[in-house]
């Protein structure tokens, strides 16, 4: 299955995309993608498969979010946690991302056509070397796209996003790139991997949020769906829509950095690029 899977939807839910889309679109949706393994078991499939049907699902949703417009979605794909789980479903999801992402790179003028810009939340490091040295292709090669911004949190957890941060900062003022007056909320929440989501939807019946985007949810509505991810539908993301519609905050205006900030936000991004250039490199 590649990444954005064409013409899943009837007319008639084309139509109702277009009755919601009268009313406020979340410009950023979260997804914590539960229920893999209870699928399996239901369907008596492999562990590895309902993993595999679960990728299938994101790429089913993407095309419904490039329907809707949403400009960005971030999916909770792999959690620092999930490196407990046995050694073979945890060999089984690296080899099921490093397929994904061969493939991405062999489609790659499928998915700029779709203008997906792929980009991977966590801590790279822990990740196999192989596998960090597609994400880093991936990211590089789809970096200029702009009309859906794919946020994948591997090897991520919310807290661990955090520490990553406040290190960041740290060494900034070390560094004499900032002072410590220059340390804000605005600040922090730009030196995290990802941006405040507008609706964050977890499926499976459980309603918990697993260290996911924990900094970020302060304004978030939360969609608890009792679905397991690899059968979710577009009724249930369109029910997750109309409950943000009833429930979503005024936006907020974005807080101007100061120059020293957006300086020193420049240079991490600058660095950010180079070590996916350096890996790449190296691979
Ligand atoms: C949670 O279900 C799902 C995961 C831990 C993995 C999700 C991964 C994918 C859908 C594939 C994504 C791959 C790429 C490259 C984006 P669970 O295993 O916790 O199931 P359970 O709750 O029924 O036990
Ligand atoms: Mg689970």
């Amino acid at each position: 299955m590649s990444w954005v899977k064409e013409n899943c939807l009837s007319f008639f839910q084309l139509f109702c995309i277009k009755v919601l889309k009268t009313g406020r679109i979340p410009q950023h949706l979260a997804l914590i993608m539960d229920g893999n393994r209870r699928f399996a078991r239901k369907v008596s499939m492999a562990c590895k498969d309902g993993h595999s049907r679960g990728f299938d699902k994101l790429s089913e949703v993407l095309k419904w979010c490039l329907d809707l417009g949403i400009p960005e979605v971030t999916v909770y794909a792999f959690s620092i946690e999930n490196f407990k789980r046995s050694q073979e479903e945890v060999d089984g999801l690296m080899e099921l991302a490093s397929d994904k992402f061969k493939r991405l790179l062999d489609e790659i003028d499928q998915i700029n056509e779709w203008g997906v810009r792929v980009n991977v939340a966590g801590r790279l490091s822990i990740l196999p070397i192989d596998l960090q040295a597609l994400i880093s292709k991936a990211m590089l090669a789809t970096r200029q796209n702009n009309k859906l911004q794919l946020n994948i949190a591997y090897g991520y957890t919310g807290r661990d996003e955090i520490s990553r941060a406040a290190s960041h900062i740290i060494d900034g003022v070390k560094n004499e790139e900032l002072t410590a007056e220059e340390i804000d909320e605005e600040l922090i929440s730009q030196s995290l991997d990802l941006g405040e989501p507008e609706l964050l939807v977890r499926t499976s019946g459980e309603v918990r949020l697993s260290d996911f985007m924990l900094w970020q949810v302060d304004r978030t509505v939360l969609y608890f769906s009792n679905v397991l991810w690899p059968e979710f539908t577009i009724w249930n993301l369109l029910a997750g829509i109309i409950h943000f519609q009833r429930h979503a905050p005024p936006a907020l205006q974005d807080k101007a950095n100061t120059p020293a900030q957006q300086e020193f936000l420049d240079k991490y991004e600058t660095r950010k690029w180079q070590k996916l250039e350096e890996i790449v490199a190296c691979s």
